[in-house]
């Protein structure tokens, strides 16, 4: 019999979000554990560079920020979600001030502030070019202090989740997790509620920022029992990543005054008129087109980059603001900042959409929470602004956590789940060929009773390894995930035509019936990493379909999503968010109406420039 342990709140994943959910739930006076695949900091928020945005100086303010946000998301997120990140951040901000984050510092002893794009004030908090390495370390002392039991190295498979039709009737009991060093599986029962926070899909692509670990796993396990998935054709590409890797090049190069040439020696940005007013510092998805335009017009270097230069900051600026990037430059391109400019080009960074939740973290099952990444909530809408993830992770980690812990938080103004504000979708989508599993409610007669629900997703995850294991095939897991990868990063990228998306749903649906054939050669119970990845890539083809789908039912062209044959944003038919439910079998698309009314009226649409 497996064991179970009971918590009162359970967080999956111990990255900045589920490390600040479980700080909040426990500042709840409930008894709160993490349980997370990695150790909390070889999470991937310590990849995390360029900085924090919040308002926290006179002449800035947080509905500025606000407005920023809204500009930034193309006007797809919600302003309710959007208010409450920017109300929210400063005070949060100078908690971590106050935990001994060691933000950098002007002469006078302020905490800095630096220009990021899309940014109509400096307002990117940082500590040096690695913010996301100090926050992880703030807030693990923290969990560590407060003495809250972290289960790392166990990865969460499963959801154990009521099986009622209507996903809104069903309840999170808990979760199933696998111990990586010794196979064991094992139930963790929620009294109160779980919260999911582990992170993006950054490996659906092959070139990415993203840390091989970000294999969407808790969002693909929340749309597996019901939960939407919301706006997941926006995937942000970040302008500047090292060619050969993907390595992130900060932002913060840009923020600080790093310039991008072409092979011409041009500042592109300006000269070639992509953004007249901010250059470098417009958002990236209108840098990441500017620089694959350069590179497809011939102006590339070998074809595939462009360079950023910061040697005219000068030493002294660069060692102390962004000493990270002369490592990364050095260590992946053996490349030497302060001598040479470093070749970057966009890469897979950050998916905007997600899980779907309210301003409290709250899903459309009862129990069920999510934050960071992972989740949807929505602050990014269409593109996310650098420096906007950090807050979001603290910000709404923090709340998901309360909320869970049974804090009162107020009523959250967006709605989940299919309520009477949700719209079908008329266009013919490609039906799936079939091939995906049951949905993974827990069937077992219709108990209620939580443990019972929690032991029954045990024995069927317990099932499924068995038969992964026992299965005798050549099909390897990494032919699929690469297959995947390479469809993507091939026809769902930065530049989308139909017949891309077409051809990619195809081959995700090819993808998806061979992985029925799967196999697990390593027998072994310790530390499998070919049983684990073999599960990871099950979450990487759900999610990958589900960001097929939203951009083939997007006709328009909104912040990161760029389709060829729809070269306008189209504020009439568009202005709302795409979900992916999973229903009988097939994915089914729907859509909900963007929330613009803010506290003080309505974000009105205008023309996105910079
Ligand atoms: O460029 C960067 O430092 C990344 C920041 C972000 O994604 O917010």
């Amino acid at each position: 019999m497996a064991q179970i342990h009971t918590h009162d709140v359970i967080v999956v994943g111990a990255g900045g979000a589920g490390l600040m959910a479980a700080i909040g739930a426990h500042e709840a006076g409930v008894d709160v554990a993490l349980v997370s695949k990695l150790h909390p900091v070889r999470s991937h928020t310590g990849a995390a560079e360029g900085g924090i945005n919040a308002a926290l100086r006179s002449g800035d303010s947080w509905d500025l920020h606000a407005q920023d946000t809204m500009k930034g998301s193309d006007y797809l997120g919600d302003a309710p979600a959007v208010e409450t990140l920017c109300r929210d951040a400063p005070e949060d901000v100078m908690q971590l001030e106050h935990w001994g984050m060691p933000f950098s510092r002007e002469e006078d002893g302020t905490v800095s502030q630096r220009p990021f794009g899309g940014l109509s004030f400096p307002r990117t908090t940082y500590a040096g070019a690695e913010t996301g390495h100090h926050l992880l370390h703030t807030l693990y002392q923290q969990v560590v202090k407060r003495g809250i039991r972290v289960y790392d190295e166990w990865f969460v498979t499963r959801l154990a989740v009521t099986d009622e039709e209507n996903p809104t009737d069903r309840v999170c009991h808990g979760v199933v997790g696998y111990d990586i060093a010794t196979g064991e599986l094992a139930g963790f029962h929620a009294t109160g509620g779980v919260v999911i926070a582990t992170g993006g899909p950054g490996q659906v692509y092959d070139h990415t920022t993203n840390a091989v670990s970000c294999t969407g796993d808790g969002a693909a396990m929340a749309y597996r029992v019901g939960v939407p998935l919301q706006d997941m054709e926006f995937v942000q590409f970040h302008p500047t990543t090292l060619p050969s890797t993907g390595v992130l090049i900060s932002e913060g190069v840009r923020g600080e005054g790093g310039i991008l040439y072409n092979s011409e020696g041009e500042r592109f940005m300006f000269e070639h008129g992509y953004a007249a007013n901010s250059g470098e510092l417009a958002s990236r998805d209108v840098v990441s087109r500017a620089e694959l335009t350069e590179i497809a017009a011939g102006r590339g270097i070998e074809d595939e980059y462009v360079h950023l230069d910061m040697r005219h900051l000068g030493e002294e600026r660069i060692t102390d603001r962004l000493e990270n990037i002369l490592h990364l430059a050095e260590d992946f391109e053996g490349v030497d900042g302060l001598e040479e400019p470093m070749p970057v080009k966009p890469g897979q960074h950050y998916e905007m959409g997600g899980i779907e939740t309210d301003e409290n973290g709250a899903t459309c099952i009862d129990g069920l929470y999510a934050a960071g990444e992972c989740a949807c909530v929505s602050v990014h809408g269409a593109n996310r602004l650098g420096g906007n993830a950090l807050p979001e992770l603290i910000v709404f980690g923090k709340r998901a956590g309360l909320a869970a812990a049974g804090a009162d938080l107020g009523a959250a103004r967006i709605d989940t789940g299919r309520t009477h504000r949700a719209e079908p979708c008329d266009s013919e989508l490609p039906e799936a060929a079939g091939g995906q599993a049951e949905p993974e409610v827990v069937t077992d007669g219709g108990t209620t009773e939580p443990t019972n629900v929690v032991e029954a997703a045990i024995a069927d995850e317990k099932d499924r390894i068995d038969r992964l294991k026992r299965r005798d095939s050549d099909l390897h897991h990494s032919d699929l995930r690469n297959r995947i990868q390479r469809t993507m990063t091939d026809n769902v990228n930065v530049f989308r035509t139909e017949a891309g998306i077409r051809a990619a749903l195809d081959e995700i649906r090819d993808v998806r019936a061979a992985y029925a054939d799967v196999s697990v050669k390593d027998p072994s119970s310790t530390f499998n990493t070919d049983l684990i990845q073999t599960i990871e890539t099950r979450n990487v083809i759900d999610i990958a379909e589900t960001i097929a789908l939203g951009a083939l039912a997007r006709e328009e062209f909104r912040g990161a999503h760029w389709r060829e044959q729809f070269q306008e944003r189209d504020d009439d038919e568009w202005l709302k968010h795409t979900f992916v439910s999973w229903d009988d079998g097939q994915p089914s698309l729907w859509y909900k109406p963007a929330i613009l009314e803010g506290e003080a009226g309505r974000y009105e649409p205008k023309e996105r420039s910079y």
